[in-house]
């Protein structure tokens, strides 16, 4: 390898203020995962947060965030998930690039490659009933296009909360990204995509899809019990936290997740 570079990958973080009951708590969840990322992988170029960043979306849990993250030594790129406010969020991390409809999603250089963050948390529409499955929606899509028009030849990893289609659990797949296949038809014209990366499920789950490969990672709180049937979404068994490091070099890409001893 010539040259690398590192992200640490940290979903689902569900902020909260207050604790859900029989939840871990996720402020001290995050900083002692943070705690261990930084020591194990100290060369890291930055830190990928890939939504459900907060469990209610609410303000005090962004600022709680905000105050956790002020202490990280790299940069952080927040995403958003389907627990997310956009606008709560934006007025919290005013910082953070959006793209010109106001979506937090952004293109950012990474060695050779180009790291494409989306943001597929659903824009409600009048009289849509709430819904926690994602969408790219046809404005996301073209920016998407765009983005990887202007990438060329570079290679892409694709991060986005919701995967882009079914990763073998019923009710999550249920809730999975809506538009999932004009998703695929699109990379696949372009060529470029060597990675997605995904969270949502709270599971460590590999494979590929239509020849693309993915990676979703567990969270540092509740994690997804061994139940491939049924409609809960909400289950949550105690295995142990984790993280991701996603390496990018001049041949591929690489993508490891560790286990951290719960605080
Ligand atoms: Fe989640
Ligand atoms: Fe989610």
């Amino acid at each position: 390898m010539q040259h690398a570079s590192k992200l640490i990958v940290f979903t689902d973080i569900h902020m909260t203020v207050k604790l859900r009951a029989g939840c871990p708590e996720p402020e001290s969840r995050l900083r002692a995962g943070l705690a261990h990322a930084l020591s194990s992988v100290p060369d890291a170029d930055m830190i990928l947060l890939m939504g459900d960043l907060t469990h209610w979306g609410d303000r005090g849990s962004y600022r709680k965030l905000r105050a956790v993250l002020e202490d990280v030594p790299l940069p952080v790129v927040p995403m958003l998930g389907n627990h997310d406010n956009r606008a709560k969020f934006r007025e919290i991390f005013p910082e953070t690039p959006v793209d010109g409809s106001g979506f937090v999603q952004r293109v950012i250089p990474l060695g050779a490659h180009r790291l494409i963050t989306l943001d597929t948390l659903i824009a409600p529409r009048e009289g849509d009933a709430f819904s926690h499955a994602g969408e790219l929606c046809p404005a996301r899509l073209a920016w998407l296009d765009a983005a990887l028009t202007e990438a060329g030849d570079a290679p892409c990893i694709v991060a986005m909360h919701h995967p882009p289609h079914a990763t073998g659990f019923e009710a999550m797949d249920g809730i999975m990204l809506r538009d999932g296949e004009a998703f695929h038809d699109l990379i696949a014209r372009h060529g470029t995509v060597q990675q997605i990366l995904c969270g949502h499920i709270h599971r460590t789950i590999f494979g590929s899809y239509r020849g693309t490969p993915y990676a979703v990672f567990k969270s540092p709180v509740g994690q997804m019990p061994l139940i491939f049937a049924g409609d809960d979404t909400s289950v949550e068994c105690h295995d142990p936290p984790a993280f991701g490091i996603v390496i990018a070099h001049d041949s591929g890409v690489m993508v490891h997740t560790e286990d951290f001893p719960a605080p």
